[in-house]
């Protein structure tokens, strides 16, 4: 129908522009919108700027000491998590990780899309550029590059790494595109890696494929930090409308067992009868996970600060057991 008044219209001399609160359209003219703001006011490192991608409204903090509060309380939760992540192999001494949250809150605004719709937003993308940042990644495997936004976070985290992004279907156009990244267009798993070094690789996994699987995968070519979106419990499954099962939280479920079926409704009627086989396999490969805690402390006053950024996908680490045909040894 819209196709047909386009047209119609474009024989008339006029050309349609449809207002979509989530469309590109409200995305491309809020790109606009924040590279003027970035230039009118040159903004400082320690902005975080809120966009409201229904009005196109654009708010920051300017406060010093407000802004100093912000930064230590996102210091504080990175530092918890971040060590509680890589123990035993790694730990963080917390000026390093205050370093690398300023170096983060000063990246943020200039992403390649300013709201990134069906993609990470401000919660993902911090894990992300801390964990990169942290492990200093000498190779990256990501899965499910949508517009580019995390092979941004990945690049920008480290620069020096190998690589490489796999994506089912590539949009028609990358907002984010680089010369020294290797892009695939089929699934990681037909994808020959060569030796990893377990301890310097990372694989980012936010394509909706089932995370047993993904599990089984990485270990087999020896990798063993791995970072997942969408790791929801089985009582948050309707949250997502591409069916991720089992997912990291599950496979810890004890209630999801061979047999049991999830019900729920998203766009529809849809269910699931679990098959616990991978299940237990794939646990048995994981020595610890951890969900990240969304950046957005319980205190009211940050989110007040900060407004609605801390969308949280239940973004979540993976450490895996040693092993694996790749790493050194085997
Ligand atoms: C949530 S989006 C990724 C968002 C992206 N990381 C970002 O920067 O916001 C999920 C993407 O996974 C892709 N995908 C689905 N199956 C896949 C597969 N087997 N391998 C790689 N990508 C896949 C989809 O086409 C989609 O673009």
């Amino acid at each position: 129908m819209k196709h047909l008044i386009r047209k119609l219209l474009r024989r008339l001399g006029y050309d349609l522009i449809w207002f979509e609160p989530d469309s590109k359209q409200v995305s491309s003219s809020l790109d606009a919108k924040l590279r003027e703001i970035y230039r009118a006011h040159d903004l400082l490192s320690g902005t975080v700027i809120c966009t409201d991608p229904r009005t196109g409204n654009i708010s920051y903090l300017k406060t010093p000491f407000l802004v100093e509060e912000v930064v230590e309380e996102m210091s504080r939760l990175a530092l918890e998590s971040v060590n509680a992540c890589l123990s035993p192999y790694l730990q963080m001494p917390p000026e390093t990780i205050r370093e690398y949250v300023l170096e983060f809150i000063d990246l943020y605004p200039r992403r390649p899309i300013a709201h990134n719709v069906g993609g990470a937003t401000f919660h993902n993308c911090f894990w992300l550029y801390l964990m990169c940042r942290c492990i200093q990644p000498t190779l990256v495997i990501e899965s499910g590059v949508w517009k580019g936004q995390t092979s941004w976070v990945i690049r920008q985290a480290a620069p020096d790494a190998k690589l490489h992004c796999f994506e089912i279907k590539f949009p028609s156009q990358l907002a984010f595109r680089d010369e020294a990244i290797g892009y695939h267009e089929h699934d990681w798993s037909e994808f020959g890696v060569g030796n990893v070094d377990p301890q310097r690789s990372l694989i980012h996994f936010d394509d909706h494929v089932n995370q047993a699987r993904r599990v089984e995968e990485a270990h087999r070519r020896g990798f063993m930090h791995l970072l997942f979106d969408d790791n929801f419990p089985a009582y948050q499954i309707h949250k997502d409308t591409k069916l991720i099962v089992p997912t990291i939280d599950m496979l810890f479920d004890p209630r999801i067992k061979t047999g049991v079926r999830l019900d729920w409704f998203n766009q529809g009627d849809q269910s699931c009868t679990i098959d616990e086989t991978s299940c237990l396999e794939a646990r048995g490969l994981i020595a610890k996970w951890q969900n990240f805690p969304t950046v957005e402390p319980e205190s009211q006053a940050y989110k007040a600060r900060l407004g609605g950024h801390g969308a949280n996908s239940k973004f979540a680490y993976v450490q895996l057991e040693p092993g694996g045909d790749s790493a050194p040894g085997h």
